[in-house]
């Protein structure tokens, strides 16, 4: 394995999660209206708080599905043995949704856990604002298709793919605030 492997192997890693990474920015666009906890608290603190919409989970989530079937569409075109070509499409479309509604809901965790913290919505929480929708979308998925998981992300040398994935998450979140902020979308460019 040299180099060129290597990277390849990163890139794929980043490639196939873009379903999951897509939902947190497109909800900031359809997000707004009801909560997703109807404005209730719990011990004095709301559950999820305003930040967590039904329209930007379902929104966001359709996007992730959308992006991931365009995926899926493009592999089959070009070639069936290429990337999300090479399962079969239901277990690619279960993917789809698990990697994408997966990320939402690990982000509704994360603003539970902020507001159990005392942090209120919108304010900062290190590591998990950055990691709790990859963290769901790797939990859910690797609960209905372990063996996508395994073969994209543990298997030999793709741990590689796993760990520049959690690095650019970083990145790319830092990147989506920032451009969220200047669009006037987001009011934190956090
Ligand atoms: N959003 C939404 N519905 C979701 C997720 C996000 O409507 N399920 C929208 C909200 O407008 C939210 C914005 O996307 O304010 C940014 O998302 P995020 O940073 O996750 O929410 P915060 O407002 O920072 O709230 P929290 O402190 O709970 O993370
Ligand atoms: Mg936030």
């Amino acid at each position: 394995m040299d180099a060129l492997d290597v990277l390849a192997i990163m890139l794929v890693g980043l490639w196939v999660f873009l379903p999951a990474m897509l939902p947190n920015s497109a909800a900031v666009i359809f997000g707004g209206g009801t909560p997703v906890d109807f404005g209730k608290s719990w011990k004095g603190k709301r559950i999820l708080g305003d930040g967590k919409t039904w329209r930007g989970f379902i929104g966001g989530g359709l996007s992730g599905v959308a992006l991931g079937l365009l995926l899926i569409g493009i592999s089959f075109i070009f070639d069936r043995n290429w990337l999300w070509g090479y399962m079969d499409l239901w277990t690619g479309i279960g993917v789809i949704f698990c990697l994408s509604f997966g990320s939402l809901i690990g982000d509704m965790i994360g603003s539970f856990i902020k507001r159990r913290l005392n942090i209120e919505r919108g304010k900062k929480a290190p590591i998990l604002d950055q990691y709790d929708f990859l963290i769901g979308a790797f939990l859910l998925t690797a609960l209905f298709y372990p063996h996508w998981i395994y073969g994209t992300y543990m298997e030999g040398w793709h741990l590689m793919a796993l760990i520049f994935l959690l690095i650019m998450t970083l990145l790319l979140h830092r990147i989506m605030n920032i451009i969220g902020y200047k669009t006037g979308l987001k009011d934190v460019p956090w």
